[in-house]
Parts: structure tokens; sequence; C-alpha cells
């Protein structure tokens, strides 16, 4: 990855309804000194991004920063036709976007019967053309985010086949949630696989699926020979794993603001650590949603169930945020909720 210019081999998954500006701008306070992880949006019609607004669309939103090329932002397009796919791009390259993505992944019905998302993993020949067209779109960096099987099976050799044809289509890089169409979001993930296919292809081979904890991160780079690895849903309980990964990655510097500081481990420095993520998100939902509170808050309730699988009474905790009647009524329900919490994060869900 260091090849694109790549300083920090750890993404965060494009996610829909999580991976908002508010959410992307709250995990870069976790980004040690130096290091810029990527951090994609969630996934976007082509459809529909032609005619979209984007200083209204909320899912399109950026920070000032981002439209700097200070901070990374990669936005995730879901389509397959040129005369889509080609002015979505026109539209978003003001927003100065580090990369494009190109869903080959998404399993959702109503995404299947355009042939979009995981369908286009059926056809190498045919995903190499959209890799192509978006190639022709831009002069950034492509990338594909695809699953580790279209169907029921992770199959090595079609992966290997499909892969390749990606690559000679120009895709500059890789992320494979090695998982099957059929898996959706639970079991294992097939970690050897991702391993096998960086070893035959040239572009770079980023991991994703059941990243949990920076250890799973750390082995994912360094034992099973990922070139980058991306978390998902650990960062919605997690946050501040992108800085436990860069602390055991060996990076010295700390986030800004954290100096002398260690990242959180234990149970105890996890739960602080988990409540002032939540009120640095509610921070930055009223900074980039303030004008939408409702819309604001159904993002936190969203971001909070999807994280309280990781607590033991990870449903009560959701409760308490689906109560908010305003954004500051929900910081005050945060802060009360926090003196009173007691919850181990767990590492792993199942
Ligand atoms: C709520 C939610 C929304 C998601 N939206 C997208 C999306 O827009 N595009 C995409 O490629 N994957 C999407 N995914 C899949 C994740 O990017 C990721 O591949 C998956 O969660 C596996 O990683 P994990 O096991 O670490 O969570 C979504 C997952 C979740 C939980």
């Amino acid at each position: 990855m260091a090849a694109l210019g790549v300083d920090f081999p750890v993404m965060v998954a494009p996610m829909v309804g999580i991976s908002h500006v508010a959410f992307r701008a709250m995990l870069r306070r976790y980004a040690p000194k130096g290091l810029h992880p990527i951090i994609f949006t969630e996934m976007l019609s082509t459809r529909r991004l032609p005619s979209e607004r984007l200083e209204t669309t909320a899912e399109l939103r950026c920070t000032g920063a981002e439209k700097a090329g200070v901070d990374w932002f990669i936005p995730q397009l879901l389509g397959n036709e040129e005369r889509f796919i080609t002015p979505s791009i026109a539209k978003l390259i003001p927003l100065n976007p580090w990369g494009f993505d190109i869903n080959m992944g998404c399993p959702a019905t109503h995404v299947l019967k355009h042939n979009w998302g995981v369908r286009l993993m059926g056809e190498p020949k045919y995903a190499a053309d959209v890799v192509r067209l978006v190639r022709s779109c831009t002069d950034r960096p492509v990338s594909v985010k695809m699953r580790g099987g279209s169907d029921k099976i992770c199959d090595l050799n079609y992966l290997d086949e499909f892969t390749q044809a990606l690559e000679e289509g120009g895709a500059d890089w890789l992320t494979i949630h090695a998982r099957t169409r059929e898996q959706g979001h639970e079991g294992r993930a097939d970690w050897h696989l991702v391993g096998e296919i960086a070893k035959r292809r040239k572009v770079s081979v980023v991991a994703n699926g059941d990243i949990q904890t920076s250890a799973d991160a750390v082995a994912v780079l360094r034992d099973f020979g990922a070139d980058g690895v991306m978390v998902a849903r650990a960062a919605t309980v997690r946050p501040w794993i992108l800085w436990q990964i860069a602390e055991d990655l060996g990076w010295q510097e700390t986030p800004p603001g954290r100096e002398g500081e260690r990242a959180p481990r234990s149970r105890a420095e996890e739960s602080v650590e988990f409540f002032r993520a939540c009120l640095a998100l509610v921070d930055e939902l009223d900074q980039h949603f303030g004008d939408r509170p409702e819309d604001a808050l159904k993002k936190f309730s969203f971001f909070a169930a999807t994280g309280a699988r990781w607590f033991m009474f990870g449903h009560a905790f959701w409760a308490v945020t689906k109560k908010a009647k305003s954004i500051d009524h929900l910081r005050e329900l945060m802060e009360d909720y926090r003196d009173r919490f007691d919850h181990p994060i767990k590492d792993r869900i199942v």
C-alpha cells in the first residue's frame, strides 16, 4: 500500500447509515498524529448521485479537512452503467476524495436486482469492464470491495481468476470481505484466502471481515500476509482501535490532544473511552447535522445499535439513546448513563 502513498495500512469500511461525515470525523480523533486512515463513505447509488445536491444530501457531506485533502476518504460507488457512473464521479470530484471504490459485495435484494453489488462477482470480464470505466473517469486510485465468494463457498480458484481480471482492468487495490454472500456478516472470515490472493496479485490486497480487535488486525497483516486491513463494525464499539493498532504496529505518536497517554486497553479504560467517543460523536453530529436534529438522533441510535452487540446489556444502552428528544438531551442521557455504566466491552462476538 505504501506504493500508493498510504501511510497507515488500516482503513474503516463503508457502512450504510454509519459511515457519514460525523462518524468519520469522530474516528479521526483516534488517528495518531501523522497517520491518515482511509475512511469510506457508505455505498452511494450512481443512479441517484447525478441528480443529488452536494450541499444538501446527508451522505455527501464532508469535513473541510476532507475537501482540502488533509483527511482521506473514499466514496463507494454502487452501479454498473456508464451513463450513471461517469456523471457520478464528475459530481464527487469537487469533494476531493482520495480515490473511488466499487461495491462488488452487497447482497441486498434491491441491489442484486440491478446486477450491482455481489452480482458483479458472477462475471469477471463484465466486472473488469466496470473497473475500466471507473478508471477512465479519474486519475485517482480505484479499488474494489468484494466478498470471498459470490454464493455459498469461498472458491480460491475463482477468486484468483476474478481478482486477476480486476487487476487487468486497472484496479489499484482490492479489498476482500472474506465471507460468502450466504454468510452475510456472520461467522468467521477466511483470512487465509485473503493471504493466498495477496500472494498471487501485484496490486495490494486488503482483508476485511471479523477484524474485532487490534490483535486481529496485526495478525492479518503479519501472519496472514494481507497488505492492509479494513475494520468495520468494531469501529462502532471501539473507535480507538485505530490508536491501538498503530501502537501495536510500533507507531510512537498519539492522537492529537492525547500526548503522553497510551491507547485504552483495560475494561475500566475502555468503559470511560466509550462514552468519550459517544460524546465526541454527538458533538460531530451537532456540527454536521445540527440542521436536521431528527436525522442526527437516528444516526446516533443506529451507531449505538451496531456497537451494542459487544456489551452484555447492549439493548439497554440502545434503548436509552432512543429516548433522546434533542441533541442536547442525547448529551445529557449519555452523561447520565456513563456514570452508571459498568459493562465490559467484549473482545469478540460470534
Ligand atoms: C450496517 C452495515 C452497513 C454496511 N454497508 C456497507 C456498504 O455500504 N458497502 C459495503 O461494501 N459494505 C457494507 N457493509 C459491510 C461492511 O463494510 C463489512 O464488509 C462487514 O461488516 C464485515 O466486516 P466486520 O465483520 O468487521 O463487520 C455494511 C455492514 C454493516 C454492518
